[in-house]
């Protein structure tokens, strides 16, 4: 079953093709192979529905899940995903207890944190599987060096925690040869070399995004963690379409039309009459707006494929609703309205959509909202080649 072959009944739809995911989760883990992959599932898996994702993942080769807050890693559980799990998102008060019972590992980046865990592990009566999240040059989240050492000291002084992970994150992994990318990999040895020597015999090691995981081997360490390469997505465009990168996009983000009709030269489209009709024409209206994550920004410029060409949003992309030129071709309401999806059909690709946008990729697909169901292709693993 493809994306082309199935009338999405109703407005709009998502459909997520666990296939392509697999295949992705497939061909990162050879880009990686002495590495064991985690399956990035944050923000919902970047809009594609967490818990199948995660399932996909693992059945794909996935040996570790990863979220960025505890709740969305309970949630995971709750739904019965199994396995090495770790979140890394943590403010003061959070679900350390919860976690700790649920089996996550849980990321410390700074004595606050440790002190919390400690106290929850406490509590519960178990040891609590720590990663020490270093700041080798992102500047975000994660222990600065010159913290390093206490934090390394306080954790092992702690008999409720065991540092299960040493890991960072990457600023520019996406712009091969900056050169932050080989300061931060080196400011990681030396962080990591400082722990395990002061005692810490960590199970993986980890900085690799899907960036690295695609140009960078020698960020790969024992763990590679990756998102949107796994939703068949290019980190950048600078690296590539998905296409050129081996990978498959899962999204095809499809609308019924609602409307097609006729009318006559000059007439002002959508909010604003930032676009006027040159000729009689005749207009198709596409029931997605920025409620469901179609950027406004790509008013004028978002492109979608309805009858068998692709086509720009005319005028202003609204809440709920943006409108095509059909220029007198033949659509009829119910017709289909493909945004984005793999390319195989002529339709654009989410790279496309980002381009139009002034964004990135990522960003499209993660803000596909709620009001658009998911719907999930090719769940069986066992077709796969
Ligand atoms: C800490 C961390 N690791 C890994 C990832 C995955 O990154 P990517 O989607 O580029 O693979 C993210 C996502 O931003 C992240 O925040």
């Amino acid at each position: 079953m493809t994306a082309m072959t199935q009338y999405p009944a109703g407005r709009a739809r998502a459909e997520i093709d666990l296939g392509a995911l697999r295949a992705n989760v497939r061909t990162l883990r050879a880009c990686s192979p002495g590495a064991q992959l985690m399956a990035v599932v944050k923000a919902d898996a970047y809009g594609h529905g967490a818990v199948p994702c995660a399932r996909a993942a693992q059945e794909a080769g996935a040996a570790w899940i990863g979220t960025a807050t505890p709740h969305e890693a309970l949630a995971l559980r709750a739904a019965g995903i199994g396995g090495p799990m770790m979140c890394w998102l943590w403010t003061p008060g959070g679900p350390w207890r919860e976690a700790i019972e649920a089996d996550i590992d849980v990321s410390v980046s700074g004595t606050w944190a440790l002190r919390e865990v400690v106290e929850a592990a406490r509590g519960a009566g178990l040891t609590a599987r720590i990663q020490l999240k270093a700041d080798t040059g992102l500047g975000r989240n994660g222990c600065q060096p010159a913290d390093w050492p206490e934090l390394v000291h306080a954790a092992l002084a702690a008999p409720e925690v065991t540092v299960t992970g040493l890991w960072s994150h990457l600023a520019c992994a996406d712009e091969p040869g900056h050169p932050s990318i080989a300061a931060q990999l080196s400011v990681f040895q030396e962080m990591t070399a400082f722990a395990e020597k002061a005692g810490i015999t960590p199970e993986v090691r980890h900085i690799a995004n899907s960036p690295a995981t695609l140009t960078l081997p020698e960020s790969h360490f024992d763990l590679v963690r990756t998102g949107i390469a796994m939703y068949g997505i290019s980190p950048a465009p600078e690296l590539g379409t998905a296409r050129e990168l081996g990978l498959r996009p899962v999204m095809t983000l499809s609308a019924s039309v609602a409307l097609a009709k006729q009318v006559p030269a000059g007439h002002g489209v959508s909010y604003g009459h930032h676009y006027v009709t040159k000729s009689e024409t005749t207009l198709g209206l596409v029931p997605l707006g920025y409620a469901d994550g179609i950027p406004r920004h790509a008013s004028g410029r978002g492109p979608v494929l309805v009858g068998g060409k692709v086509r720009t949003a005319a005028g202003r992309i609204a809440m709920d609703q943006f409108v095509v030129d059909l220029e007198g071709d033949r659509v009829e309401p119910g017709d289909r309205a493909v945004l984005f999806g793999p390319g195989d059909h002529g339709e654009p690709t989410a790279e496309d959509w980002a381009r139009a946008a002034d964004t990135i990729g990522y960003e499209i697909v993660t803000r596909i909202g709620s009001r658009v169901p998911r719907v999930y292709v090719n769940e069986c693993s066992d077709d796969d080649e």
